[in-house]
């Protein structure tokens, strides 16, 4: 890097008051202060500012109300039509697939890309393996291969391809796959100093699944789709072994009935399960996180007693390339969560915290439905879609993962 180039990153941080990142500076080989320039370079000092000036998204001014959602019971009179729409549009390589697997999977405490989880006992059957199995299933028959866009992190990124590449891709096509990779935030402060996590490098995550739409973009790849003849993607999670991607009847159902957007949904089996409840925000779509629902929402009820946020979203979502490309620009709030993570001191010595030191920053997916003026909120069945792997055991960990695929599928992994 020039030093002109040095000298704008050094003027640049003095105005958004982060010179503490070249505190160590002038002590670092070529390497070092290379790898830390080139950091600090993709740092989005818009979402810092954000972050630093709203405390938490969920104190937007919000008026919250129920939304219609379209129930399994709604759904029957018109399945076999919307089967035959989506199928169309399937088999003219119309939607493609995008995975979310940028994650780190804190709570599950692998040590890897998610997807490359071995969810088998009697033989191995990895998370990949599954989610592309799946879309097998739904596309069969078909004239065209779905693409399939996988979002990983530089946290992930070769250890995704290299897994897929050793495993041949589990015998899908390999060019109708692509990775590609999204942002790092820095982790702040409680002042909203970027911390560091040694002299050369800091303390960087993913910036959540909310940046998927734009790290498609600047990677060209919505203009590769486009050109592609593709207007539709489906976009899921990683983590649910029974993730129903490239389903024709709900994408049948959002192209019939016109919408821009669609959401898959599950009947909550308590006001407590940790899914988004889906609703009206502002009179837009909107999800509620579920780390931050109030009680008064979580337990509103209807007067015939029913809970007023009964639904909630299994991370199954689709969008329309054509009204999506026009919302990207938005600003999306940010979402933080107060979290211990070591770093350094002004010394330089590595801290281990006891206490929550730091601000992390996260976009999510769901953000994005309030710019549109309408969803399709699909229920779907439990049973039949939704069976997360988030926690080592106990609620949606490995074992009810695999008690609930092979009870669909009759297969004993
Ligand atoms: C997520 C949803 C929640 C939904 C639930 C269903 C979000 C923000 N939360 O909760 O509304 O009800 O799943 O199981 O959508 N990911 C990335 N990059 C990141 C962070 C996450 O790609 O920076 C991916 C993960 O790899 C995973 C998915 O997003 O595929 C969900 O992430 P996770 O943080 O596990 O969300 P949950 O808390 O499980």
């Amino acid at each position: 890097m020039s030093e002109t180039q040095i000298q704008e990153i050094k003027t640049k941080l003095a105005k958004e008051g982060q010179m503490q990142l070249m505190r160590f500076f002038d002590q670092l080989g070529e390497a070092e202060k290379e790898n830390l320039l080139r950091q600090i370079e993709h740092v989005d000092f818009d979402m810092i500012r954000h972050a630093m000036a709203s405390p938490a998204s969920v104190s937007r001014e919000s008026l919250i109300e129920p939304i219609h959602t379209v129930t399994v019971k709604e759904q029957e009179a018109q399945q076999k039509r919307w089967e035959k729409v989506g199928r169309e549009a399937l088999s003219q390589g119309k939607a493609a697939a995008v995975i979310l697997a940028g994650g780190q999977g804190t709570r599950l405490g692998f040590n890897g890309p998610k997807g490359t989880l071995n969810v088998g006992i009697t033989k191995e059957k990895y998370l990949f393996e599954i989610l592309l199995e799946n879309i097998r299933r739904n596309t069969k028959g078909c004239e065209a291969v779905m693409p399939v866009y996988i979002m990983t992190s530089v946290v992930n990124h070769e250890a995704t391809e290299q897994f897929l590449k050793a495993h041949d891709c589990f015998g899908y096509p390999k060019d109708k796959i692509h990775l590609f990779k999204q942002d790092m935030a820095p982790a702040l402060s409680l002042n909203g100093k970027i911390l560091m996590e040694s002299p050369s490098s800091l303390c960087l995550a993913p910036n959540g699944n909310g940046g998927w739409f734009r790290s498609l973009l600047r990677a060209g790849l919505i203009e590769e789709m486009k050109a592609d003849g593709v207007e539709w993607l489906n976009v899921v999670s990683v983590d649910n072994v029974l993730q129903n991607i490239g389903d024709p009847v709900f994408l049948g159902a959002a192209i019939d009935g016109g919408f821009g957007c669609g959401a898959k949904v599950i009947s909550k089996v308590s006001p407590d399960e940790r899914v988004g409840a889906i609703c009206l925000r502002n009179h837009h779509p909107s999800v509620v996180e579920y780390t931050e629902l109030t009680d008064e929402m979580r337990l509103a009820r209807r007067e015939n007693g029913e809970y007023l946020y009964q639904f909630g979203v299994t991370l199954n979502y689709l969008f329309k390339i054509a009204d999506t490309e026009a919302k990207a620009g938005h600003t999306m709030p940010i979402h933080q969560a107060v979290k211990k993570v070591p770093c350094l001191d002004e010394a330089g010595n590595m801290i281990v915290p006891e206490e929550p030191n730091a601000i992390k920053m996260e976009y999510f997916i769901f953000d994005i439905l309030e710019f549109f003026d309408d969803c399709l909120v699909y229920e779907c069945i439990r049973e039949d879609e939704f069976a997360p792997i988030k926690n080592k055991s106990g609620v949606d960990s490995l074992d009810t993962a695999r008690d609930l695929y092979q009870a669909k599928f009759g297969q004993v992994l």
